[in-house]
């Protein structure tokens, strides 16, 4: 088991910088975008966390090649031995039933595990079934696993009751592969599900209304390879401006896209922190002495986000007044409030909102990580709390976060990992 262990304090401001990974919630369907073509994909700027090795390892089980070196992912799938992604993985990471819309597309067939119960919500995946039922395929559930079948899919106009990042990407894979025209509706407009689209479209995918909410895709008969960059991970460099602002630090962030982060700039900016972007690809981030509280709604983007809703919380913990934060998207994440009630914030949670009152003296102590943004908000409140804070749990935050404690060390804070 593997804790990461703070010394903090109300002034240790993080200075210096830190460059921003790829983005971990773009690069896992571009995994599974190498299963709709028998040609190489390399992908650039690759985030070295352990959501890319597990997604390396199911397409690995499904039958393709991979190597990844230097941030550079080459994956190939010239033919497949399975078309089966098994429990084991899919509990691991709900991302794996991306390989779903892919392999019935060029297979005709997949199947996948339900991934049942997950930390933050029960996180349903009814949309992606309905969508790959409208483009024809035969859906039946068995014995906890998903299994659809079409000898070729049809294009179909489909509307996303909700909006849905993983179905967006999962029928927009589908629907390329599919014959005839497909019109999806209420599309997800995440930067990564344009990251996608831009890459489907440099294998020879026909996709119009990227990054809008009505997307046409017209069915091509195969797809090729390509070389695509994986755009910068808007979550993790939130997080870190949050770090800057939370510490009353002056930090600067390298190799981001500020234009991915137009909510998380205008929410720090309004609790008092400076934002500026001195150069492309660059955002300084000033913390001032005084939080100002903010209300925060957690909404699909450009709204702001859900994975930066826990880091957000640890902020407003040290504002000078009451904050309310409203999560829409997931049920059950607030489950960090726990942990940092135990290092002495006040908040209270009534169902959908999270009363935070500041600000709060945090003192360290041992808590435990439930989910991969959870435990950034915890490492964040470690950072100021006084004296230790033991963060135990550690895999959530490896699972999307590139060497984190080395990054935050050069920042400048007192942070390490413990191997027992
Ligand atoms: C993705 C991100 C995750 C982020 C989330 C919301 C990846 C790998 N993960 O997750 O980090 O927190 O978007 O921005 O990109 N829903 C249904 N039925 C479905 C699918 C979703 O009801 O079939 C609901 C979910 O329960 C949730 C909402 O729709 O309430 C949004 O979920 P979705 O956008 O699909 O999230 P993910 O793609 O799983």
């Amino acid at each position: 088991m593997e804790k990461i262990r703070i010394r903090g304090g109300p002034d240790l401001p993080l200075r210096g910088s830190v460059r921003v990974s790829g983005s971990k919630n773009a690069v896992l369907p571009a995994i599974a975008a190498a299963l709709l073509t028998e040609n190489k994909i390399r992908l650039e700027n690759v985030p070295l966390v352990r959501d890319v090795y597990s997604m390396m390892t199911l397409l690995g089980e499904l039958g393709a090649e991979g190597d990844l070196r230097e941030n550079v992912l080459e994956m190939q799938v010239p033919r497949i031995h399975r078309e089966e992604a098994s429990y084991d993985l899919v509990k691991v990471m709900r991302a794996s039933i991306l390989v779903l819309g892919p392999l019935v597309a060029r297979f005709g067939k997949a199947i996948v595990a339900l991934p049942g119960g997950c930390a933050i919500g029960s996180r349903p995946i009814d949309l992606h079934m309905t969508g790959l039922h409208k483009l024809g395929a035969s859906i039946t559930l068995e014995h906890g696993y998903i299994k659809a079948e079409a000898p070729r899919l049809q294009g179909a106009d489909i509307h996303f009751e909700k909006n849905t990042v993983g179905g967006t990407e999962n029928i927009v894979m589908a629907a390329s592969l599919a014959r005839g025209e497909t019109i999806l509706r209420n599309c997800a407009r995440e930067p990564e599900v344009q990251n996608l689209c831009e890459l489907l479209v440099k294998m020879g995918a026909k996709i119009d209304g990227i990054g809008e909410e009505t997307m046409r895709v017209t069915g091509v008969d195969s797809l090729g390879g390509a070389v695509h960059e994986i755009i910068p991970d808007r979550i993790e460099a939130g997080t870190y401006m949050v770090a800057g602002a939370l510490t009353r630090g002056d930090i600067i962030l390298d190799r981001v896209r500020p234009d991915h982060l137009v909510t998380t700039i205008e929410k720090l900016r309004y609790c008092g922190a400076r934002i500026e972007t001195p150069e492309t690809g660059k955002i300084r981030v000033v913390g001032s002495a005084e939080i100002h509280p903010e209300d925060i709604t957690t909404s699909p983007y450009p709204g702001f986000p859900t994975d930066m809703q826990a880091q957000f919380m640890v902020l407003l913990t040290q504002a000078s007044g009451t904050s309310i934060i409203t999560e829409t998207i997931f049920d059950r994440r607030f489950q960090h409030v726990n942990e940092l009630l135990r290092l002495g914030a006040s908040i209270e949670v009534s169902g959908d909102k999270a009363i935070v009152r500041g600000p709060s003296r945090l003192s360290g102590a041992e808590v435990i990580a439930s989910d991969l943004r959870a435990s950034a908000g915890l490492l964040l409140a470690g950072l100021i709390a006084g004296g230790e804070t033991v963060v135990n749990e550690v895999e959530h935050i490896d699972r999307g976060y590139e060497a984190i404690e080395a990054k935050l060390r050069q920042l400048g804070a007192r942070i390490e990992r413990i191997k027992e």
